[in-house]
């Protein structure tokens, strides 16, 4: 919206809440069109198409939580695959071929070299990631049979943080998964400490090493592989990360830095799946999108930890 697209929701709000489009409309572009439904309703989706002209889609409409693929392999398939499936031939009965797609770096799985390029091996280690390299499949088969579709696979690598505003952020359900939502719930006394998974890694102290992503950077990511599509007229499959790896404990002592914050921690087992380090090669996303990761470190935490505190205060919490 602050680069002047009208766009036009559709969530069935199965992982977030209706209030944040109240909210959008507080940042001062506008209050985009809210549908309330299923990327899997097909005559929906079709009612959506024929009552706004729309000129390309961007499709985050999945599930992505590692762990919980394993126990909901099925629901996964299904919301991840065949969501994905349904829209894509919704947006040909529209007429509608440009589609940047939200996809991720678990495609890779467990690489053989760090940073990780578009070109390496891709070999999934769990329901979800598999989920992802189907739905990039299936889009590339769109690609290959039909000239006209130009789609965009950006493969993220660890998005946190939150809009410096602190009015919109993420907002998992239940306990965290992820590693910077549960350092923002022990900042602000929701947890004792922070379970750090393992500390004998091959990495520089031990603990897992990541590429940790500003979400704002990720969302002019998604716009800069719009004007690429529009630009050039062909797709892309690009990694949208800073190719900088930080392991759990620089990310709360970068924290600490940033908020001033302590973040009492205590070393446990690896968690199963985990993989030792994992940083993308950014040189396809400058090259082909002229864009790249801006904001550090601290930025990303001092974001999350405002939205912490602001979406607690709105009592916005999740239940
Ligand atoms: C990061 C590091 C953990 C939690 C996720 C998922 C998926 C994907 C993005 C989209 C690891 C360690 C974590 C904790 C910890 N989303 N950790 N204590 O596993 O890299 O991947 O990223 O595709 O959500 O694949 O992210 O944040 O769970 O873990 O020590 O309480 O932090 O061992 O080294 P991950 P994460």
């Amino acid at each position: 919206m602050q680069a002047g697209w009208h766009i036009v929701v559709l969530d069935n709000l199965c992982n977030s809440e209706s209030s944040t489009i109240q909210r959008l409309g507080a940042m001062g572009h506008g209050v985009p069109e809210f549908v309330q439904g299923d990327v899997r309703d097909a005559a929906l989706l079709d009612k959506v198409f024929a009552s706004h002209p729309i000129t390309a889609v961007m499709h985050f409409a999945g599930l992505k939580a590692v762990g919980e693929s394993w126990q909901q392999a099925a629901r996964y398939l299904d919301n991840n695959v065949g969501g994905t499936a349904c829209l894509a031939a919704a947006m040909e009965r529209a007429g509608v071929r440009r589609l940047v797609f939200s996809s991720s770096a678990t495609v890779y799985g467990q690489p053989d070299a760090v940073p990780i390029a578009e070109s390496a091996p891709l070999r999934t280690t769990n329901p979800y990631g598999r989920s992802k390299l189907l739905c990039e499949d299936m889009l590339c088969e769109l690609r290959a049979a039909d000239s006209r579709w130009q789609v965009a696979l950006l493969r993220y690598f660890n998005p946190v943080g939150a809009h410096a505003s602190g009015l919109i952020g993420e907002k998992p359900s239940g306990i965290p998964n992820n590693l910077m939502p549960y350092i923002t719930q022990v900042a602000s006394g929701q947890h004792p400490f922070l379970r750090v998974f393992g500390d004998d890694y091959p990495t520089v102290d031990g603990t897992g090493v990541r590429d940790y992503i500003h979400v704002v950077d990720l969302a002019k990511g998604h716009l800069a592989a719009l004007r690429y599509l529009e630009q050039e007229g062909k797709g892309i499959t690009v990694n949208l990360g800073t190719g900088r790896g930080v392991s759990v404990l620089q990310l709360v002592a970068a924290f600490t830095r940033a908020t001033g914050v302590p973040i009492p921690y205590q070393i446990l087992p690896r968690r199963p799946g985990d993989v030792a380090s994992c940083y993308a090669a950014t040189d396809l996303a400058w090259d082909a999108l002229g864009w790249c990761a801006q904001l550090p470190i601290e930025a990303m935490c001092a974001d999350a930890w405002r939205w912490e505190r602001t979406s607690q205060a709105a009592g916005n919490v999740h239940d």
